[in-house]
């Protein structure tokens, strides 16, 4: 356990993180007196935690995610404790479903200097953020480039970092447009929207004939989830927040990105989505179309297995319809790309590393790639699988995800972003609710991004 090549880099956290992140983590670790065998001993929750079979010899390592409504996870982590049974006994650990949350929890966790989580499922926006302050492992000399092979090249990217690769890709996501495929038809109409005039037109024909509740539902509330969705406006409209060539340039302040922001305030305007959609998550979004009171939702493509499940879907599959979303008149179908990466505690122990690494091996390969898409629905990151006609069938999806990726445009990377996001949150959702209209909010995110990255540069 002496000299780990991928160990925590030292005093390179964000100027404008808390005093206590300045701290470097070895130095974290003196003062406290724990050193790492005393942060191994935190990091190994799980062992004999569950018949790990005989003397307790296991290596327990313990895997955060987000929620999985479809149960897909527990059933893959299974499988992998049966498989390493006495070798190694993973505990799984169910973090907030809102990525912006589950990133402050895991952030406080890290400057803490805690090892109570091994290994764990981050948003693709992530691995900047983790990677400058030493925070996740990087991964070069296990990821080589022979094993990236196969990956869908724009998940992986999310995860290259000042020549390193701090994550392997998991499930990608793209927002797709889900209709109601039985009311559309009962109205005569023979296609989903393709732009975002056509959908409030077919969202009031079908809610006059059907009577159904609301036309449109997404994600609106101050949160990452709100980010993504503004972000795919304006991108539709062919605006960007960064400068696409050099990502330290604000452009936000710009008619294109007005005129997205105008779009998705003119739905709650015109009536065809609710006003409550500011405070809108993927859950109370799903809820409502599931539920039968919505026409159209916006959202990931787990909703497609979720409606599969009579438990929480009052509508079948076969009701259901998928889409690329809808463009801006003249502009083309845009999708944030989304998606999630396994990364690995900087400061675990290194058989605890090594253990991750086996399950983030295990979680990769292509059977269990390809029960994520067939049992949750998640897009796989393996090329092949999109190329596969048996997941295709089972998993419209899947279908449509492979066109769906190719017109997904990501989040800014850089190691500031969670600063950023915060302010496009609030201001994206102000506009969206109507508190401040497009031209107010573009100027003063112009001002507030760039000082962000000012900041973070040490410039300012
Ligand atoms: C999905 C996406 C993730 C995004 C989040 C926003 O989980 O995969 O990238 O940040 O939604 O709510």
């Amino acid at each position: 356990m002496t000299e780990r090549t991928e160990g925590p880099r030292e005093e390179t956290t964000p100027a404008d993180t808390p005093a206590v992140s300045r701290i470097s983590r070895r130095d974290f670790l003196k003062i406290s007196g724990a050193g790492l065998a005393g942060a191994a001993l935190l990091g190994v929750a799980g062992c004999g935690g569950g018949g790990g079979g005989g003397g307790g010899s296991a290596v327990g390592i313990t895997f955060a995610t987000t929620p999985d409504p479809t149960g897909t996870f527990q059933t893959l982590i299974d499988e992998f404790n049966s498989q390493n049974s006495g070798q190694i006994e993973v505990t799984y650990r169910e973090m907030p479903p809102d990525s912006s949350q589950y990133f402050d929890q895991l952030r406080t966790e890290f400057q803490g200097g805690s090892t109570n989580i091994s290994v764990f499922e981050g948003d693709v926006t992530w691995p900047a953020q983790f990677a400058l302050p030493g925070f996740v492992l990087d991964l070069s000399d296990r990821f080589t480039e022979e094993e990236q092979q196969g990956f869908l090249e724009a998940p992986l990217q999310t995860n290259v970092y000042e020549g390193g690769i701090f994550g392997v890709p998991w499930r990608t996501d793209a927002g797709f447009l889900y209709y109601r495929r039985d009311l559309l038809e009962q109205a005569g109409i023979s296609a989903p929207p393709a732009t975002w005039d056509e959908l409030k037109q077919q969202a009031s024909t079908v809610q006059q004939q059907s009577g159904t509740r609301y036309g449109y539902v997404f994600q609106g509330a101050d949160y990452e989830g709100g980010v993504v969705n503004a972000l795919e406006y304006i991108n539709s409209a062919g605006g960007n927040v960064l400068d696409p060539n050099d990502s330290s340039v604000v452009t936000v302040d710009s008619p294109e990105a007005r005129e997205g922001l105008t779009t998705e305030r003119s739905m709650v305007e015109d009536g065809i989505t609710p006003q409550a959609v500011s405070t809108y998550k993927e859950d109370e979004s799903t809820a409502a179309f599931l539920n039968g009171d919505a026409v159209f939702l916006r959202n990931w493509p787990y909703v497609y297995a979720q409606a599969g499940d009579s438990a929480v879907s009052s509508i079948t599959q076969d009701q259901v319809g998928i889409a690329p979303l809808p463009a801006s008149s003249d502009g083309e179908s845009v999708s944030g790309l989304g998606g999630w990466n396994l990364m690995i505690n900087a400061l675990a122990e290194p058989e605890v590393q090594d253990a991750s690494y086996e399950l983030i091996r295990f979680m990769t390969d292509p059977e269990q790639q390809r029960r994520l898409a067939t049992e949750g629905s998640y897009l796989p990151i393996l090329q092949e699988l999109y190329d596969d006609q048996e997941v295709q069938d089972a998993v419209p999806v899947v279908a449509l995800g492979a066109e769906a990726i190719q017109n997904t445009v990501p989040r800014p990377v850089s190691p500031f972003y969670s600063d950023m996001s915060l302010v496009m949150a609030e201001q994206f959702n102000a506009s969206l609710n109507g508190e401040e209209d497009p031209e107010t909010v573009t100027s003063t995110l112009q001002q507030e991004l760039t000082d962000i990255i000012e900041q973070g540069q040490g410039l300012a």
